[in-house]
């Protein structure tokens, strides 16, 4: 077990709500249909001139804050996120110049929705091995930018937002009790988004084509999401010898809610113990599971000593899931 501690967390999300309404009118789609299929009611939308660093930037200055210490003070920054500010340097290497501070590693995890809980993996490592005390962890996305908003089975299911938590050494008996991570990169077509990149650089006819855009096969996502992610979180259960009356809290990843009942169901933890935003915030990819985190720290859910369960799936496939003792 690494002994470490949520020193603090902090989220950030845009003004602009748009809801399902306000979808009817852009898409052939309906509440009922989109509420039913997904669970989710409304959506975060970042300003045109805001950018994912931006923020992350600011859901980190909260994590800061809450630890009562400054950013300057982390000795590194691992950012995960699939809408990156610019195909190089990384988000993080942004976050850093947003933030005013330089010096310590940053660097971006692409591992899609489990983008945070990959960061959160590599923390830990590097804080066993001596690498470093103090980290922020950053998951942030601004998802409408890389949305098809004409492709309505795809635009209703995704929102922006960040959430950072700071992780720092630990002389109590909190940290991660254990962990599970993995990937198929087989899979990969079946959530991607197809150009930009080295396979595909940037021409008119990737443009005109709609290939900057998610590209995704919902139903093979739902089965191998919900597959992946709850033998993920039994692995770490099984690791952790925690039975499901052990969790007091699980935060998985917020793609759908039919995804994450299916979970819960498959890991028997009792309903009453799920932490949920994805009503009020929709599939934030990488930024959900620290969003969830940060608002069930602040409802008083999650308590010194708390066993708190994640897990996460995303592009690639990737998943990962932690056992934690808050
Ligand atoms: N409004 C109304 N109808 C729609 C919409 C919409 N927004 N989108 C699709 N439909 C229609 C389809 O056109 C289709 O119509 P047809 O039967 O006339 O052809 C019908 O609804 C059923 O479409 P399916 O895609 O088969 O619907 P499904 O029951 O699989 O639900 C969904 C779609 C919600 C995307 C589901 O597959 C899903 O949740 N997949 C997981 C996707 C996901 O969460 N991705 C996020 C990224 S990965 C991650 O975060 C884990």
């Amino acid at each position: 077990m690494q002994n470490l501690k949520f020193l603090g967390t902090g989220s950030a999300l845009p003004e602009k709500v748009l809801t399902n309404q306000d979808l009817e009118r852009m898409v052939d789609t309906s509440d009922d249909w989109i509420t039913g299929r997904t669970g989710i009611q409304e959506r975060r939308i970042a300003r045109d001139d805001v950018s994912t660093s931006d923020l992350a930037a600011k859901a980190l200055s909260v994590a800061c804050e809450n630890a009562g210490m400054s950013p300057s003070d982390l000795d590194g920054i691992i950012l995960g996120t699939s809408t990156t500010d610019t195909l190089f340097p990384s988000t993080a290497c942004w976050v850093q110049e947003r933030l005013g501070v330089r010096g310590m590693f940053a660097f971006d995890v692409s591992a899609g929705c489990s983008g945070f809980l990959y960061a959160l993996e590599i923390a830990s490592a590097l804080m066993a091995a001596g690498r470093g005390r103090r980290f922020g962890v950053i998951g942030a996305e601004v998802m409408s930018k890389v949305v098809n908003w004409n492709d309505r089975g795809t635009c209703v299911l995704f929102g922006d937002g960040a959430g950072a938590a700071v992780i720092g050494p630990s002389d109590g008996d909190s940290g991660i009790l254990a962990s599970h991570w993995g990937a198929n990169g087989s899979l990969a077509p079946c959530l991607y988004q197809p150009a930009g990149g080295t396979q595909r650089p940037a021409t008119a006819v990737t443009v005109a084509e709609n290939l900057h855009t998610v590209h995704m096969q919902g139903r093979h996502v739902f089965k191998h999401a919900v597959e992946a992610m709850a033998s993920a979180a039994l692995s770490a259960m099984d690791q952790a010898k925690l039975t499901a009356d052990d969790i007091d809290l699980l935060i998985p990843h917020q793609a759908n809610i039919r995804i994450m009942e299916a979970t819960r169901q498959r890991c028997g933890v009792p309903s009453d113990r799920m932490f949920s935003v994805v009503a009020k915030y929709g599939n934030m990819s990488a930024a959900t599971i620290p969003i969830a985190i940060h608002e069930a720290a602040q409802a008083g859910r999650l308590q010194d000593g708390s066993l708190l369960l994640t897990t996460a799936f995303g592009t690639g496939f990737t998943w990962a899931a932690h056992a934690i003792r808050w």
